[in-house]
């Protein structure tokens, strides 16, 4: 069997590995249109960091797995071809700020049509409105210039969460396949699943219709996404009557039928699926008329966009109205802990915000580059994907109130404040005595993933400002 996968990114590269790695007898190729990419997918510096990726592609690599742009050639030769293209948010157009742009997704169906010669499942692994499906039925089906060719078409949506990609890989709570339910496409479903079931217990290989599928990927960002923006909703209360919402998050967790995770409360959900997916959601509930149905999940981004205003509003609040010329160190800047990946940090957010009010940056993270960074501030927040090494005015702009450090140290000497954006574990085990004893003072903490101890640090002499959290 040969597998074939379009969209070397974050999805395409992890489990196209995995599938490698657990299956040496099938041939898996990774395919790209971007020449960059694809090249550091074959070098020792992979293009994304993920905890455990390293050993799993070295290990796969050359043997059963391999890298190319040579797209049209082994998508032709492949059985199974997935589908793993980005699908952001559309930024101009009908639908623009809210439908998915469908553009490579539909570009990766078109170069499938004018590559196949025999018959082939196709699988969606990128996250696609509601009848997707049907769509990429179409353009293969109108396309293909032989019409005995079948072509299956199946939803397996993935539910990786990065920085644990790998552990979630090895061993996911479900893996999801929709299909048609006809003969061939339960046979297609069937092939699917006897891959995945290598590895992965079979009452965990569910199946479904293909429309169950499709949605129900957009669900589970939504309901995740959605616990994150309830809590913090609370932490806006906690703030205002002395509870603790830490203590709230325990204490509600503990109830088995709302379970203890996704209620940190933080500065904001971030990365680049949860505002995409739910504002896809919405998209398509509108297109339907449900109105209500939209309203009620446009809300979740709604309150993220609060969350993220109001982190810098207590900042400003606690600095005396003012961070002119303050130098302010920022501690993190992806989205999240233990990958390098910036798109929808709230850490843009947060530095736009006190850019505007002419603070000076000084930024730490132990995995993202100074270029990323400077590229994330000086552009529109959906093009997150532009070509790097081009420096433009903003860029130029941008570095005059920004710069990046090696160290948290670095960062905080002279700072009048941190602010905690990412949940990295070693800012947990920072010397904060040392940290204080550099900053102007008062010196203030803002931790906006509540990881420091605010007892100990006041001991320390700094003013403290968690999230949810009494001062
Ligand atoms: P990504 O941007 O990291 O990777 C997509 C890749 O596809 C890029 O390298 C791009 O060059 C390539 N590409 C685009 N059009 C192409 C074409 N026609 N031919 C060949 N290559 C092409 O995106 P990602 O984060 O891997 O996300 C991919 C999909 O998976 C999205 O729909 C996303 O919503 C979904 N998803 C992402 C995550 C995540 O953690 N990032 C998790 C679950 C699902
Ligand atoms: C999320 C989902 O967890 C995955 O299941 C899904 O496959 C993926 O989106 C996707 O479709 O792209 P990811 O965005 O990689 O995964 O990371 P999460 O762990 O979900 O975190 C998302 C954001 O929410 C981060 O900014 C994180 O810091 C924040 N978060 C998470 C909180 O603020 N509080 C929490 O309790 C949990």
């Amino acid at each position: 069997m040969k597998i074939a996968c379009i969209g070397a990114g974050y999805v395409g590269g992890p489990t196209m590995a995995m599938i490698a790695y657990k299956c040496p007898d099938i041939e898996v190729v990774v395919l790209d249109i971007a020449q960059a990419r694809i090249d550091q997918w074959n070098s020792d510096k992979l293009p994304i960091y993920e905890p455990g990726l390293d050993e799993i592609v070295f290990e796969a690599r050359g043997r059963n797995l391999f890298f190319s742009i040579d797209v049209e050639k082994h998508v032709g030769e492949a059985d199974i071809i997935f589908i793993s293209v980005n699908t952001p948010t559309k930024v101009r157009g009908v639908g623009a700020g809210a439908a998915a742009d469908l553009t490579y997704w539909e570009s990766a169906a078109r170069t499938i049509a004018k590559a196949c010669t025999s018959s082939k499942i196709i699988v969606e692994k990128s996250t696609v409105p509601v009848k997707t499906a049907e769509a990429v039925e179409k353009v293969l089906a109108r396309n293909c210039v032989d019409k005995s060719i079948r072509f299956d078409i199946l939803s397996n949506p993935e539910f990786l969460a990065e920085g644990t990609a790998i552990d979630d890989l090895k061993k996911p709570d479900r893996v999801l396949i929709g299909g048609r339910e006809t003969e061939s496409g339960l046979k297609a479903v069937a092939t699917l699943k006897a891959v995945y079931e290598r590895w992965v217990p079979s009452e965990r290989v569910i199946t479904a219709n293909l429309w169950s599928a499709e949605l129900s990927k957009l669900t589970a960002n939504a309901f995740l996404a959605q616990r994150i923006s309830s809590i913090n909703a609370i932490s806006a209360l906690c703030e205002a009557t002395g509870a603790n919402v830490k203590q709230v998050s325990y204490a509600i967790g503990t109830d088995s039928r709302i379970g203890p995770k996704f209620l940190n409360a933080s500065v904001g959900f971030g990365g680049s699926c949860f505002q995409k997916d739910i504002l896809n959601l919405v998209y398509i509930c509108e297109s339907v008329g449900l109105k209500e149905v939209a309203d009620y999940w446009r809300s979740v981004v709604t309150i993220n966009d609060y969350q993220k205003d109001r982190f810098v509003n207590r900042m400003l609040e606690a600095m005396f109205n003012t961070v002119s010329g303050k130098r302010c160190a920022i501690f993190g800047f992806a989205f999240k802990k233990d990958t390098g990946d910036t798109r929808e940090t709230p850490a843009i957010d947060v530095c736009h915000k006190l850019m505007a009010d002419k603070a000076k940056i000084a930024c730490y993270d132990p995995q993202v580059t100074e270029d990323q960074m400077i590229r994330d501030l000086s552009l529109d927040p959906y093009m997150w994907d532009h070509p790097a090494g081009q420096v433009t005015p903003k860029m130029t702009m941008v570095k005059q109130q920004f710069t990046t450090c090696k160290t948290a140290y670095e960062a905080a000497a002279g700072a009048h404040c941190i602010a905690i954006m990412t949940e990295w574990d070693e800012f947990k085990t920072l010397d904060y005595q040392k940290l204080y004893d550099g900053m102007v003072k008062p010196a203030y903490i803002f931790d906006g993933r509540n990881i420091v101890d605010p007892v100990k640090l006041r001991e320390i002499g700094f003013v403290v400002y968690g999230i949810g959290q009494p001062l």
